[in-house]
């Protein structure tokens, strides 16, 4: 099925979603330079800023793809992708250490859930993750998503193999999850 480009900016209470911009390859470094960042994520930690700024230029400069940014001063603290190309529909995120645990994770999620749902008018969107990542189980069941299956062995990336455990959730447990917030 063919899916409508998603909206650029998307806003939460504490958040700005928007495009990414070639300068912001050092705040791309400062999160992806990261081994424990990386560690269940598909790419390598990046080694320098040329390479943040190569993967911003190569990954990031297309609709879906988001700089998560405080709403205050808009510095890009990490990145959510929502992979409308992908049938079914999925997404990836990551998000700078030193604010981990702040619900940042969960309310971006949750606005691009909202754009998934409201705007793009998708019948189900699901998430993955490798079995250990327990912030991101975490922030997957926070939005309302539910466990259905997990698959050992998976080739995420020509060079890397995982275990992963697999989330979705419908439109309309998404409305009623909604109703209930
Ligand atoms: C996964 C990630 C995006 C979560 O972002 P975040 O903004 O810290 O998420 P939130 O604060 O919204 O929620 C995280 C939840 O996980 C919990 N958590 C954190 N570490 C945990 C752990 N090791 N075990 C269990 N729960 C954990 C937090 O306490 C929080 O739950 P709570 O609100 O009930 O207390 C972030 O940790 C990250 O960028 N990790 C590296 C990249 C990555 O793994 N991406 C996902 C690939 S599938």
């Amino acid at each position: 099925m063919k899916v409508a480009a998603p909206a650029a900016i998307l806003t939460t209470k504490r958040l700005i979603l928007r495009p990414f911009r070639e300068e912001d390859d050092k705040d791309v470094f400062a999160y992806a330079k990261d081994d424990e960042t990386t560690r269940y994520l598909t790419w390598p930690a990046h080694r320098d800023v040329a390479e943040s700024a190569w993967a911003i230029r190569t990954f990031f400069l297309k609709p879906g793809v988001w700089a998560i940014c405080k709403a205050e001063d808009e510095v890009c603290i990490g990145c959510i992708e929502l992979r409308t190309g992908n049938d079914p529909v999925d997404f990836g995120y990551v998000l700078r250490k030193d604010l981990w645990g702040c619900g940042y994770m969960t309310e971006a999620l949750r606005a691009v859930l909202d754009e998934a749902f409201a705007h793009l008018k998708l019948d189900k969107v699901t998430g993955a993750h490798e079995q250990g990542n327990n912030a991101s189980a975490s922030v997957m069941r926070k939005c309302g998503m539910h466990w259905f299956a997990r698959k050992d062995h998976v080739q995420v990336s020509p060079v890397k193999f995982a275990d992963m455990e697999y989330y979705e959730i419908t439109e309309e447990q998404w409305n009623a999850d909604r109703r209930r917030r």
